[in-house]
């Protein structure tokens, strides 16, 4: 059972703030501080933290920060093979900002992120074809995600696809997705429905989702439910209640934490509520990958809250 994550490494540097800056607006940070990041990367700790055998394909700078980033996903378990050192840019950054109520803003330079090319997808085709999920975020160039899920849809491998940061480009309805997870505002930008009209306006999502040749779409709202539609269900899942020091990696590591168990044969629902509970315990530290719960706290964490414990995985 063996997950591939196709997506981008960051190097964060995370200033808190009293409140962010507005427009040409400069604001004091009262601390500083520099960790790994990256939406691809955020996403296969958590699903390694979970307990999946998960594959990396990805690209860093010829750098130190490129180097140390991938001594970083061994320590983590994650076999790094698959990423590659270009001496085209430098690994990718992210200015990130943190204000007292855990809110964020960030500024990511795509760096070496962008010089993942769908050649370098293609050398790794073995890899995907392989794979019990595949596992995609949106902080890498279009057409090298557009090849990725051509490669597993031909392999009939699923693929899970977090569309963040939301941009244009990608040809909803061509291919096969099992699972989109998208937050409120992305959801609604893809289908063009108010989330907050939800369940009243099923009938029109599911509609959609058939149409764009979605199985399953999973609305993550932060402290609020999260929504989980098909074709033929509709689900609204508590998640833990939970007071935020940083925001930042929360999604990413609901994204990584469902895609392990998935890829671990869990059922949906079950998978949901791992990653509920993973994406609230990543917000008690500052940092996106810091306070991403391993297996063994996340199950901790969901019975103490009294939450029926997920059944193993099959
Ligand atoms: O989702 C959080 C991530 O977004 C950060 O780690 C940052 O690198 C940006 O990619």
């Amino acid at each position: 059972m063996r997950l591939v994550v196709i997506g981008s490494l960051n190097v964060d540097y995370i200033a808190s703030v009293k409140r962010l800056p507005g427009p040409g607006e400069t604001v004091a940070a009262t601390g500083l501080i520099r960790r790994f990041g990256g939406k691809g990367a955020n996403q296969a700790v958590a699903a390694a933290r979970q307990g999946a055998s998960v594959s990396m394909i990805a690209c860093v700078g010829n750098d130190d920060a490129g180097r140390s980033y991938c001594s970083r996903l061994r320590a983590e378990g994650i076999n790094a093979a698959g990423v590659t050192a270009t001496n085209r840019a430098m690994t990718g950054t992210a200015l990130i900002a943190v204000d007292q109520a855990a809110e964020n803003s960030i500024i990511v330079a795509a760096g070496a992120n962008g010089e993942l090319t769908p050649a370098a997808i293609r050398a790794q085709e073995d890899q995907i074809r392989s794979a019990s999920m595949l596992l995609l975020q949106f902080e890498i160039p279009m057409p090298t995600v557009i090849e990725a899920v051509r490669i597993a849809n031909k392999a009939s491998i699923p693929v899970a696809l977090n569309p963040s940061p939301l941009r244009d480009g990608f040809p909803w309805g061509k291919w096969e997705l099992d699972t989109l997870i998208a937050n409120a505002g992305e959801a609604q930008a893809i289908f063009g429905l108010p989330v907050e009209r939800l369940p009243k306006t099923l009938a029109r999502w599911q509609k959609t989702l058939v149409r764009r040749r979605i199985s399953r779409l999973i609305i993550t709202r932060g402290a609020q439910s999260t929504l989980c539609l098909s074709a033929a269900d509709y689900l609204e899942i508590p998640t833990l209640k939970v007071k935020p020091v940083d925001t930042v990696g929360a999604g990413d590591a609901f994204a990584g934490a469902f895609a392990a168990h998935r890829a671990g044969g869990s059922e949906v629902l079950d998978a949901i509520r791992y990653a509920n509970c993973a994406g609230a315990m990543a917000t008690l530290k500052a940092g996106a990958q810091e306070a991403i719960p391993n297996r063994k706290l996340t199950e901790r964490s969901l019975l103490t809250k009294g939450q029926r414990p997920p059944r193993p995985n099959a």
